[in-house]
């Protein structure tokens, strides 16, 4: 009973247990992952959410999600390797010679938004610009615990709204450049794709773009960021995965269950309905917290102990059912290079005490704001 908890505050159910948040992951039918009706309508994010499928249900979201997926195969992402070995390369070449490295500015903030931009075929160099855009949505906002969620989502639309509508406006003209100009990237393959036999409207392709943008890069900074402090807290896993680079991709999943980087994810109950023994009713607020559900001790001996040899960790920082990560393939890739070439580059990497370590806002993301090496 304790896994599921009505919250008086924010006047939702927090979902705490594994099994009760993966079952609330795989039914879309009772858990709907369109909120709009919750948040008050706006223009700018009504057409952000048009084509912004992580919000959408089944059949919408499947044919959506349908005409990107191919992009992000294992397979397909593995042909990426050697572009994001050079970028991380030259990224680390510019902090050459250095003995003070900011992780966060130097590599693991670049890294991900140039791979992204470069699929998608938007210009790289425009990254301050969605930076500012990632900080607004996942970083800066104030959430109070004790104010309703509604009033803290109006809240936080109102503060975020000037940013979609410059976000929409940039996506917009890139779209249409594009489409005078289709080259071999994301954007020109949603500009040529058919949903029921028609071509998407430009607004649709906006939405796509956003999402892609920023839950492509965001996410991935802070496992970069988790990964170093992990190590940092956890000298002899380091030393294992230096000597032993064969384990990195397992020390990966146990920085992604350890600091999950979006904590809780969000559903709204379709009709009266169950999470283990306890009833909810149709129109509840349902947050999964993912973050808690990796330190379930019913699924993970020890949980409060980083231990890159569990022998098995199914860790939910992607998700769980038909909204699993697109990108796990590609973040797990990055994650895997960049964290080889500095092990390889450095001899010795500690973080620096003499400057606090700058935490984002941990109810929207686990990450470094800043991580000075
Ligand atoms: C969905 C986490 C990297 C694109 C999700 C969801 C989570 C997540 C938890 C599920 C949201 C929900 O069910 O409501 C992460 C983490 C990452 C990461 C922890 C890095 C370590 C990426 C990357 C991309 C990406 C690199 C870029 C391609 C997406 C998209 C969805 C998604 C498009 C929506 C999928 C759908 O609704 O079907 N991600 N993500 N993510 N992620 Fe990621």
């Amino acid at each position: 009973r304790g896994q599921v908890v009505y919250d008086e505050k924010q006047r939702c159910w927090h979902v705490l247990g594994h099994s009760e948040a993966a079952a609330v992951l795989s039914d879309p039918g009772a858990f709907s992952s369109d909120l709009q009706e919750l948040m008050p309508q706006q223009e700018d994010f009504a057409l952000f959410q048009r084509g912004n499928f992580v919000r959408m249900d089944p059949p919408r979201h499947r044919k959506l999600r349908g005409l990107v997926s191919q992009a992000f195969t294992p397979r397909v992402v593995a042909g990426l390797e050697p572009r994001i070995a050079q970028v991380t390369n030259e990224l680390l070449d510019g902090a050459a010679g250095q003995t003070r490295v900011e992780l966060i500015d130097k590599l693991a903030y670049p890294l991900p938004v140039i791979v992204i931009a470069e699929l998608l075929g938007i210009p790289a160099s425009d990254r301050p610009v969605f930076h500012r855009w990632a900080e607004t949505f996942f970083n800066r906002q104030n959430i109070d615990p004790d104010q309703s969620l509604l009033a803290a989502g109006k809240e936080a639309m109102e503060n975020a709204a000037p940013t979609v509508r410059e976000m929409n406006a940039y996506l917009l003209e890139h779209i249409r450049n594009r489409r005078g100009n289709l080259a071999d990237d994301l954007t020109s393959k949603l500009i040529l794709a058919e949903v029921d036999g028609e071509r998407l409207a430009d607004e649709e392709i906006i939405g796509f773009l956003g999402l892609l943008l920023l839950a492509g890069h965001i996410t991935t900074t802070a496992t970069l960021g988790n990964s170093v402090l992990c190590f940092e807290e956890n000298p002899g896993a380091a030393a294992e995965v230096r000597k032993d680079p064969g384990l990195l991709p397992d020390a990966i999943e146990e920085v992604l269950r350890f600091r999950t980087p979006f904590p809780r994810l969000a559903r709204v109950a379709t009709r009266d309905t169950r999470i283990g023994e306890v009833d909810l009713p149709a129109g509840a607020v349902v947050m999964p917290w993912i973050a808690a559900a990796n330190r379930d001790e019913r699924v993970f001996t020890e949980p409060n102990r980083f231990d890159i040899h569990r022998p098995r960790n199914p860790q939910l920082a992607f998700g769980h059912g038909i909204h699993f990560c697109i990108g796990a393939p590609l973040a797990r890739l990055e994650a895997r290079i960049a964290l080889g070439i500095m092990f390889q580059r450095y001899a010795d990497i500690s973080v620096a005490l003499d400057e606090p370590v700058e935490e984002a806002n941990p109810w929207l993301m686990v990450n470094v704001n800043r991580l000075p090496l």
